[in-house]
């Protein structure tokens, strides 16, 4: 359903953006200027929050430890992590932590038609709003730790790509070493591993501790540029088996 939507020329979204509205219509409930890509149109013309950005801050609020970020992945920063894992050359992809889809809807659309795709995530209404925007792609609602029974359940032995937004220095240090076990058990040698960090917490030592295990489980372990365009700044960091 289109409506005509004329109150101003910019509007946020609760991904922190002041978005340009450039069309007189937009279709409800979609818009490409927002990173979430999904929109509430606001008709009075106050200021107004993106479905997904508001439940990500909701969930921050409930589960901190799980979610750890107010805010999802920026374009931007999802774009860089997608690049990072070589997904659109992999057969298999697999992605942890999707939350509300930051980075899922940069990595949907980069899969090769023939690729097997799916996430795990530990939070349930996470995953069912997953499940309704991407109906065609499988969402398991499971700690990545168990990421190689669903693998198995795939028909398949091991991934080529696993793309991770889940929030590394909130862990304790037995739960971050079970997930990169997990990662490296899931990927076939030469398989890719990223993941991303925020510029400022580079230097503290739960940082270079979190970055230390990466170098002893995996044969080369890579950093991008700082991508500016998120809140806060992030770097990826690729791990190759
Ligand atoms: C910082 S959010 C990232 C969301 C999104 N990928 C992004 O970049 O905006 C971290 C996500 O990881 C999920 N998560 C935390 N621990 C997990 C685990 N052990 N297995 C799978 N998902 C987990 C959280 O529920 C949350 O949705």
């Amino acid at each position: 359903m289109e409506f005509a939507h004329g109150s101003g020329c910019f509007q946020y979204c609760a991904c922190g953006n002041l978005i340009r509205l450039c069309a007189k219509t937009i279709r409800r409930g979609h818009y490409a200027g927002c990173p979430e890509g999904l929109m509430i149109p606001d008709r009075t013309g106050r200021k107004h929050a993106s479905v997904h950005g508001l439940k990500f801050l909701k969930e921050f609020i409930a589960n901190p430890g799980d979610v750890g970020s107010v805010t999802p992945s920026s374009k931007q920063l999802a774009a860089v992590v997608v690049e990072t894992a070589r997904v659109p050359q992999a057969k298999v992809v697999v992605e942890f932590g999707p939350g509300t889809g930051a980075i899922t809807q940069a990595l949907i659309p980069s899969l090769r038609p023939d690729a097997t795709f799916f996430a795990m995530e530990i939070n349930e209404d996470f995953v069912n709003l997953l499940r309704k925007q991407y109906p065609s792609a499988t969402f398991h609602h499971d700690s990545a730790e168990n990421t190689q029974k669903y693998l198995k359940k795939a028909g398949v032995e091991y991934c080529d790509a696993i793309v991770s937004g889940l929030p590394w220095t909130f862990f304790t240090e037995p739960l971050q070493e079970n997930l990169l076990d997990a990662a490296l058990h899931a990927l076939r040698p030469g398989g890719l591993f990223a993941t991303y960090v925020y510029v400022s917490s580079l230097p503290l030592p739960s940082s270079v501790k979190f970055r230390n295990k990466l170098k002893a489980r995996f044969s080369h372990v890579s950093m991008s540029r700082i991508v500016w365009r998120n809140v806060p700044p992030a770097i990826v960091v690729c791990g190759r088996k």
